[in-house]
């Protein structure tokens, strides 16, 4: 396999780049307009890195886990969580590529610019499904397909963002149905637009 990239490293100054944060809020308002969310509902963040999504998405749910494979981004995120006095979201440390599950079921599950560094996607998307409710929803946000220049370091980087055919079959070779995908907003980088788009489909 391609190496992986180190996240550990990059968690300390994970949220000092005003474009990650913006991107993140734009993704987090993108979700709650797509979807009816509920303080009934129990959701998961996966590759949560910091929580910026995570902890946006909080208060209009019941709970939010995030679960991310570097230990740095949830220590982050456990720590954001007791200083924004957050009580319904926390991080676990688990690599879902590895077979790491949490033990719960969730009606929704997000994403936030994980899924080009997840090599295999459609047993990751199987994965998530299998952690869903029946009916239960994902949510998921990625880079539109570029270039290769998005990256400064394509460490860990498996996919140049996604069009939304490719995007539309993984999602359904792994189960899902009722299949959205729209362009939600950009990341502005060496005066370059990248669009980013948020898919939603249903656990079939
Ligand atoms: C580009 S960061 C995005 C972080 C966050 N969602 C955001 O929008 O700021 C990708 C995150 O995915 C995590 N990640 C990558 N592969 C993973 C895996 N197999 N299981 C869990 N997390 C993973 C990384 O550790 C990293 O924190």
């Amino acid at each position: 396999m391609t190496e992986r990239r180190d996240f550990d490293c990059a968690a300390a100054e994970w949220d000092e780049k005003p474009r990650r944060v913006k991107l993140a809020q734009d993704i987090a308002d993108a979700i709650s307009v797509a979807l009816p969310l509920s303080r009934t509902w129990n959701a998961m963040d996966f590759g949560c890195g910091t929580g910026l999504v995570t902890l946006s998405l909080a208060p209009h749910l019941g709970s939010i886990l995030g679960i991310d494979s570097s230990g740095k981004m949830v220590e982050r995120l456990n720590a954001k969580a007791v200083e924004q006095g957050c009580t319904n979201a926390r991080g676990e440390r688990l690599d879902l590529e590895r077979g790491e599950l949490p033990d719960g079921r969730y009606h929704l599950i997000t994403s936030s610019m994980t899924m080009h560094h997840i090599p295999d996607i459609v047993p990751l998307l199987s994965a998530l499904r299998s952690l869903l409710q029946p009916g239960g929803r994902v949510a998921l946000a990625d880079l539109e397909t570029e270039d290769g220049s998005f990256h400064e370091d394509l460490t860990g980087v498996f996919h140049h963002g996604f069009n939304r055919e490719q995007f539309t079959d993984l999602l359904s070779r792994a189960g899902f149905s009722d299949i959205s995908i729209s362009t939600v907003t950009d990341v502005i980088k060496s005066e370059r637009s990248y669009p980013v788009f948020l898919a939603t489909a249903t656990a079939s």
